[in-house]
């Protein structure tokens, strides 16, 4: 028998052995400022790609005024309690009705959490005789729901759809023994590699197989489909869509999230979602505030459209000067470049230090070892000189990547 706490042991831990010289730098690094493309890391101004604030919708003047006016007008306690018992308000209500009207929804329930929402939807709407199909690079919410289930999961690989086919074989035949159904579950946007769900074939497969699709469009909503509705408008299988989730923390710049489906669904989590019946209501600022971002997001198309101006300049910028970007279809902005998690650290140290870029970077154990992911999210109010620049930069960075220059201990002391 031991402490339970003796495995707490940073050194055992593969992120937590470098925290005394990751952490306040690579880890919890503190951006100050006001939100967007200028803010200062360090001590320092850097040209920010690190937001998820894709319509620049974070500072807008009329979003920073109505967060103000209904702060100051509710308090951040109203309503008190969850909905079901003592939290409803009208403009609880009126909020998930304009989302359902937006997203071509029956009907739509506000979440306090989109990570704990993703969690409970999963948990409401399956069952140990349930199957649950997914797609393998799923958000930890989605994965962290998968293993809250009872019954069988099967997972195929990222937009793999033979594999899903096999997956779903696999899944009827359970479900026909249990008596149960079948939920497959993938993204619209997957935030890391910035590919998209491969919605239009997995919901042709609806004609051979029995199943119902929950997407988690944290990413889409907002930047993809002709509205800024989320993938499943762009790909034109919004209807097809059975559950359809996202977050208010990335196009609408706040905190929250909402489910959208059939009436009878959302009726049934209302009354199932356990992450919202045991929990207090959304404050009033924050619901106020995501009807003047979705009033934006409807009425001011030109934030989607500069957000799309800025994506298309920064990436085929990039590609013309030889960078691989993966296989995006959105703003999300991969670079991919080789080098062990020394040589990564190095490069942003050198990039934030000396040439003013802040992005955020993936390494091993997140991705293969070998392999540095710098990931840029272009956003509504970056500019083209802001990309121009940006590219120049990564030009000389991979060119001192390539020299090994990032090899040397002494490194993180580089100047240019
Ligand atoms: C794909 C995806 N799903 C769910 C979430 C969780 O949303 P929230 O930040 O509202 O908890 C995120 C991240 O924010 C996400 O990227």
């Amino acid at each position: 028998m031991t402490d339970l706490f003796n495995k707490f042991d940073m050194s055992q831990s593969s992120l937590g052995q470098h925290a005394d010289y990751i952490e306040d730098y690579f880890m919890f690094p503190k951006l100050e400022g006001e939100l967007g493309p200028r803010m200062n890391f360090n001590g320092k101004p850097v040209l920010n790609w690190s937001l998820n604030n894709y319509l620049g919708l974070a500072n807008h003047p009329e979003v920073r005024r109505v967060d103000g006016e209904a702060a100051s007008e509710w308090g951040l306690a109203y309503p008190m309690g969850a909905r079901m018992m003592s939290g409803n308000t009208v403009q609880h209500i009126e909020l998930e009705r304009e989302i359902a009207s937006f997203i071509s929804k029956e009907d739509v329930m506000l979440l306090n959490f989109g990570y704990q929402g993703v969690l409970s939807i999963i948990d409401a709407v399956v069952d140990r005789r349930d199957v649950i199909v997914y797609d393998a690079e799923s958000h930890a919410s989605i994965l962290d729901g998968v293993r809250l289930h009872m019954g069988k999961r099967f997972v195929f690989p990222h937009n793999n759809i033979e594999n899903l086919e096999k997956q779903l074989k696999r899944a009827e035949k359970i479900a026909n023994e249990t008596g149960g159904g079948i939920l497959v579950i993938t993204e619209g946007v997957f935030g890391m590699s910035g590919n998209m769900g491969s919605l239009a074939e997995i919901v042709v497969l609806k004609e051979k197989y029995n199943f119902r699709l929950f997407v988690d469009d944290a990413h889409g909503f907002g930047t993809m489909g002709a509205t800024g509705a989320g993938a499943g408008e762009e790909l034109g299988v919004q209807d097809d869509i059975d559950l359809y989730f996202s977050t208010f923390a990335k196009s609408m710049a706040s905190i929250g999230a909402f489910v959208g489906g059939d009436a009878s669904v959302i009726k049934y989590l209302r009354y199932n979602l356990r992450s919202q019946i045991f929990a207090k209501s959304l404050p009033m600022p924050l619901v106020i505030g995501a009807l003047k971002r979705l009033e934006l997001l409807r009425e001011q198309p030109e934030h989607k459209e500069n957000l799309w101006k800025i994506t298309n300049a920064l990436q085929s910028g990039l590609k013309e000067n030889g960078f691989n970007i993966g296989t995006t279809q959105s703003p999300v902005t991969p670079v991919v470049l080789s080098g062990s998690v020394a040589e990564a650290c190095n490069m942003v140290y050198d990039l934030r230090e000396n040439y003013g870029v802040f992005c955020s970077m993936v390494i091993y154990p997140v991705i293969p070892k070998g392999t540095i992911i710098l990931r840029l999210i272009p956003t509504a109010v970056h500019t083209l000189e802001d990309v121009k620049e940006t590219i120049e930069t990564f030009k000389e960075l991979k060119s001192r990547l390539d020299d090994g220059v990032y090899l040397r201990e002494e490194i993180l002391a580089v100047t240019k």
